[in-house]
């Protein structure tokens, strides 16, 4: 019985250098050298080519036959089956697995492989994972008994076309790596493209002039003393192979939200309703496009994938999908109607509700998104005032008056654009500056009172003071912060108490309804000929769905939750940060129930290209995120836990293309595009 046995995987068919593996360098074939160089090993009992069962394999069979050498023919792509049957039909106990396509294996790396997986109780052992060895000194040795359950249980074309990703991907497997003394992993000594060859062919016939056998060091020394051997072809990237199969996986995994795509891109802007939703702002080809629907804190996309959310309708979802009180409220109104012609008492209900809550509520009123309530409240404050000019920082929505100041400001007449001026969070002076160059012309300050950053020395209540010392309005943007920093908002949070507020997105779990509140003299505009109104702000389902939000979200308990769940995962994201020594890469910005991962550039690569890396992987692994996340009800413990682990691995990646100052071996799809600048 032969125990532990090499398979050496070949084929004429490669796509980029057909034929490669007959080809002959220095008169001899590729396949011989590899052969050759791997019999040297005293611990290898038999070694064995699998190729296809296909036609043009039949030279394989020919050349084997003609160098008696045991062969094996199986399926063409699900190599994995190939593998299977091979191993049982020679009795492999042990299977180390090389690739026809590297001439200059070394039989000592295979050795020490041996040693190493047979000196633990392993079920695989490679010096791949991470690499430190030059490409194309690929060794896998694994047991036949992990061999079976990948064969018996691997589903993705990538897991059966490549052997080994469902056993290094899975945890229940005893896994080590053999890693070199000095990462050489940069050096490129595999065949794949004609380059590749002729750069191979060199070494090849230095190291036949030699009479000593000549593995991984000679061959370094070779290279450092003959000129002409210096590391031409190394514009080729490691695994292009395994790449272009994950893609090939994305392919069917996301199938049905590929063709939806295809079919929205014709027939829909952006095939999105809302900017942030976008597949632009996803690793296209490698993410889902479409969600079909979603329970508590977990959605499904239209192929069924399920995925632990953490973007939460980009902060509009505070309870979670699918919350059987919510839907029972929105039942029960629906019942009863919509929208009718006159007012209905659930507006009452709310807005007191809001008043309760909110330090600056006085008066509400309600309308539909987060745009039309910091709008409103730009209109009251000019026609309070008499003014003209904004103070803002921060977002504020797709109105004029604030995205005529992006660079997103098509359409917009420079007039109303020069009426809005930014200044800078936690930069008092650059506020103060804004008052001096429109003295007696500053209407109203408007700024999400928190963002990713906390103030800092009272940076709110300066610019509530000066504000105010400049008689102009003082607007908190609480879109976002609402509902979610604290039940009051950041108004009860740092204790600072606006003229007006704009609410949205938490207050009702998903509902469209937003609200403009704060003083009554203010708000009493709106009957003074400051026009706000529009058909559907008292449509009922949403303001059911908000007061049902409103009472479970002013549970203490309740609200005590999602911040404990946030917190869970802050202090633990920025633990794993800190482990991996990746402090001036990524950073944790943000409070407990909105937070975010965000990445500084790092040598040549740029932060979208680290998140896109880091994007990618979350969703391989079934988490979505755009890099800001938010925390719900109906998030568990369970899933803050395996979001970390997700998020250990992610940020693996990252390192590993910090590392290697480069993207090209890890992203499968497109690059997550730029979003607008915005001051
Ligand atoms: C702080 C802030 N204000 C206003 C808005 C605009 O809200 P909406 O998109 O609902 O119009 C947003 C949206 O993301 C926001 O984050």
């Amino acid at each position: 019985m032969s125990f532990t046995g090499v398979i050496v995987q070949a084929r004429m068919g490669s796509s980029r250098l057909p034929s490669k593996v007959l080809m002959e360098a220095d008169g001899k074939k590729l396949l011989s050298y590899t052969i050759e160089r791997l019999k040297n090993s005293k611990k290898i009992d038999n070694i064995i080519v699998a190729t296809t069962d296909t036609n043009k394999d039949e030279a394989i069979e020919k050349f084997c036959i003609d160098n008696k050498i045991d062969f094996f023919r199986g399926d063409e792509n699900d190599v994995l089956d190939r593998f299977y049957n091979a191993s049982k039909k020679f009795n492999f106990k042990n299977i180390i697995r090389i690739t026809a396509d590297c001439p200059l294996i070394d039989y000592k790396i295979v050795d020490d492989v041996i040693d190493l997986f047979k000196s633990g109780k392993y079920d695989y052992v490679s010096n791949v994972d991470p690499p430190s060895f030059p490409d194309g000194l690929d060794v896998e040795i694994f047991s036949f008994d992990a061999l079976e359950d990948a064969f018996n249980n691997a589903k993705l074309i990538s897991e059966r076309e490549h052997v080994t990703p469902y056993i290094r991907n899975n945890k229940k497997f005893k896994k080590t790596n053999l890693n070199n003394n000095r990462d050489l992993s940069n050096l490129r000594w595999t065949v794949d493209e004609k380059e590749d060859f002729d750069y191979i062919s060199k070494i090849l016939k230095s190291v036949n002039s030699k009479n000593y056998y000549c593995g991984l060091n000679e061959i370094i020394d070779l290279i450092n003393e003959e000129s002409d051997l210096n590391p031409e072809n190394s514009k080729f990237f490691r695994n292009e192979g395994y790449i272009k199969s994950l893609l090939n996986d994305m392919k069917s995994k996301y199938q049905n939200s590929f063709a939806l795509l295809n079919i929205a891109k014709k027939i829909i802007p952006s095939a999105s309703q809302t900017y942030s939703k976008s597949y632009k702002y996803f690793v296209e080809g490698a993410a889902p496009a479409f969600i079909d629907r979603g329970l508590n804190a977990h959605v499904w996309d239209v192929d069924g994938n399920e995925f632990i959310d953490f973007s939460l309708g980009l902060g509009a979802i505070t309870l979670g999908y699918n919350i059987p009180g919510q839907n029972e409220a929105i039942i029960n109104q629906l019942q009863k109607g919509i929208s009718f012609s006159l007012s209905n008492k659930i507006e009452i209900d709310v807005a007191q509700k809001i008043i309760d809550l909110y330090p600056s509520a006085e008066m509400v009123r309600f309308v539909k998104n987060g745009s039309d309530a910091t709008t409103a409240c730009i209109r009251l404050a000019r026609a309070h005032t008499g003014k003209n000019v904004v103070a803002h920082c921060g977002y504020h929505g797709w109105q004029e008056w604030y995205i005529g100041k992006t660079d997103n400001d098509r359409g917009i007449p420079q007039t109303v654009k020069d009426l809005t001026q930014s200044f800078n969070y936690n930069d008092i002076d650059s506020l103060d500056k804004i008052f001096k160059n429109f003295k007696n012309d500053v209407a109203a300050v408007i700024l999400e009172p928190i963002g990713l950053d906390y103030p800092k020395n009272d940076f709110l209540q300066k610019v509530k003071e000066l504000t105010h010392k400049n008689n102009a309005i003082l607007i908190f943007d609480e879109v976002v912060s609402g509902f979610r920093i604290d039940i009051g908002g950041a108004q009860s949070y740092f204790d600072v108490v606006p003229d007006l507020t704009a609410i949205g997105k938490g207050m009702s779990n998903g509902t469209s309804v937003s609200a403009i509140t704060g003083r009554a003299d203010l708000m009493k505009i709106i009957d003074e000929g400051a026009f706000i109104s529009m058909t559907f702000g008292g449509e009922t389902l949403a303001l059911a769905s908000a007061s049902y939000t409103i009472d479970i979200l002013s549970d203490k308990n309740n609200f005590q939750s999602i911040i404990d769940k946030g917190s869970m995962y802050l202090d633990g994201a920025k633990k794993i940060i800190k482990n991996k020594n990746l402090e001036d890469v990524a950073l944790c910005p943000g409070y407990p129930t909105h937070c975010g991962i965000i990445f500084k550039p790092h040598n040549d690569l740029s932060p979208l290209e680290l998140l896109s890396v880091f994007q990618q992987s979350l969703i391989a692994d079934g988490f979505l995120t755009t890099g800001i996340n938010n925390f719900c009800l109906t998030h568990t413990e369970d899933d803050i836990n395996k979001y970390l682990t997700a998020i250990d691995k992610a940020l693996d990646s990252v390192k590993y293309v910090c590392e290697k100052n480069s993207i090209k071996e890890v992203l499968a799809g497109e690059l997550i595009r730029p979003i607008f600048k915005r001051n």
